[in-house]
């Protein structure tokens, strides 16, 4: 079996850099480090971080502040690593079990189905269904299982749709993993950018076969830490540092400050509150804008990210037409073919407002060319 390409990372790494506008990330406009630091009155000194290996697993300090996020973790049970894209490798290749599949829902970020591709394991998609607002399929989820998945991959909040799973959902799901003694890897990095008042409940306390995978790069605006964390029950968190050992060894000292700055309780309600703000007025600029383009657009407004999905009316592949956005209107979007829904795009709404009016102007220049 050839190498699976991670399409969408290859598409953002190489382009997201050399447009005028970036409408393919799925965050919000990151913050600098003097903007993180000026939400604390604790001043922190970057000049003396002392630039050595620092504990592998993450400062003791730092995984005692994630576990108090989560009700009944201790510091043992959190690894912390190099972004939530380590978290979900080490978690993908602890829980993975040769040659069986993986039950992933669809559509996805695709990290892990891609992992699954290149394990040889393959994936078993279960679906959310965009008839029913992009709710998932779980007689396809039990059936998954019943062919012998090995475990359940969810995204939740999902990407690329920003949609959630409902409380009820998320029982029914760990019922059918239960009943098949399957793990759920949970990657959880939108929660905290909910746009509705309820925050997403996690998938961390409900079933003792769980991983959730988490970082600071959606909810708290700072993808550039590379800093992310596993949550796992005590044995398993060990075997997922073992991993590590293998991937990157440790984090990097200057994320581990700035991470238990960011999730400090002083700091950590500012900063998701900016990220929530900046979701629910953006979302509005983004639908008003969709709306007045008279039916060729239709989305389901995400749950939590500044992402959501637009399938469009128009007799264009979505790879095409993301590489004519590009290359006529240097405006980068996802093509919905690379997130698993074709004759869609992924939008990112998550930059400055200004910027983001301006963006979605080209983008109207590029589907006036599209239709002409
Ligand atoms: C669902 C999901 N998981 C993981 C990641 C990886 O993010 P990071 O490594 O920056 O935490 C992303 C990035 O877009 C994502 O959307």
């Amino acid at each position: 079996m050839g190498f699976t390409p991670f399409k969408m990372e290859r598409w953002q790494s190489t382009y997201e850099h050399r447009v005028d506008y970036n409408l393919s990330e799925s965050g919000v406009h990151p913050l600098t480090v003097g903007e993180l630091l000026s939400y604390s009155d604790d001043s922190v000194d970057l000049s003396a971080i002392r630039l050595g290996y620092i504990q592998s697993n993450g400062s003791d300090e730092l995984r005692a502040t994630i576990a108090a996020l989560y009700p009944g973790a201790t510091d043992r049970s959190v690894v912390v690593t190099t972004g939530g894209a380590e978290a979900n490798f080490v978690a993908f290749w602890e829980l993975a079990k040769r040659g069986r599949p993986v039950a992933a829902m669809w559509p996805n970020y695709m990290q892990v189905p891609g992992l699954a591709h290149n394990f040889e394991g393959g994936v078993l998609p279960f679906s959310l269904r965009e008839d029913a607002g992009w709710r998932p399929d779980l007689d396809q989820l039990e059936s998954a299982l019943k062919a012998g998945a090995g475990f359940v991959a969810i995204t939740h909040p999902n990407n690329p749709t920003g949609v959630a799973l409902t409380p009820g959902e998320i029982d029914e799901i760990v019922a059918l993993a239960d009943r098949h003694g399957a793990w759920i890897l949970s990657d959880e990095v939108y929660q905290g950018a909910e746009a509705g008042a309820e925050p997403v409940r996690s998938f961390w306390g409900l079933y003792d076969k769980v991983v959730v995978t988490n970082s600071l790069s959606k909810a708290y605006g700072i993808p550039g830490t590379r800093l992310g964390w596993c949550l796992a029950p005590d044995d398993m968190a060990e075997r997922l540092w073992a991993r590590s050992d293998y991937t990157t060894i440790a984090p990097a000292a200057v994320s581990d400050v700035l991470a238990r700055v960011a999730l400090s309780p002083e700091v950590r309600p500012k900063v998701l509150a900016r990220t929530q703000g900046i979701v629910r007025r953006n979302f509005a600029v983004l639908a008003e804008w969709l709306a007045s383009r008279d039916g060729l657009f239709r989305c389901t407004p995400p749950d939590a990210g500044a992402i959501c999905i637009v399938r469009y009316h128009a007799p264009i592949g979505s790879e095409e037409l993301a590489e004519r956005l590009r290359v006529d209107q240097s405006l980068l979007i996802v093509p919905g073919a690379q997130v698993g829904v074709e004759s869609t795009m992924r939008i990112g709404f998550g930059p400055p407002e200004d910027e983001l009016r301006r963006a979605l102007g080209r983008l109207g220049a590029g589907f006036d060319g599209v239709l002409a």
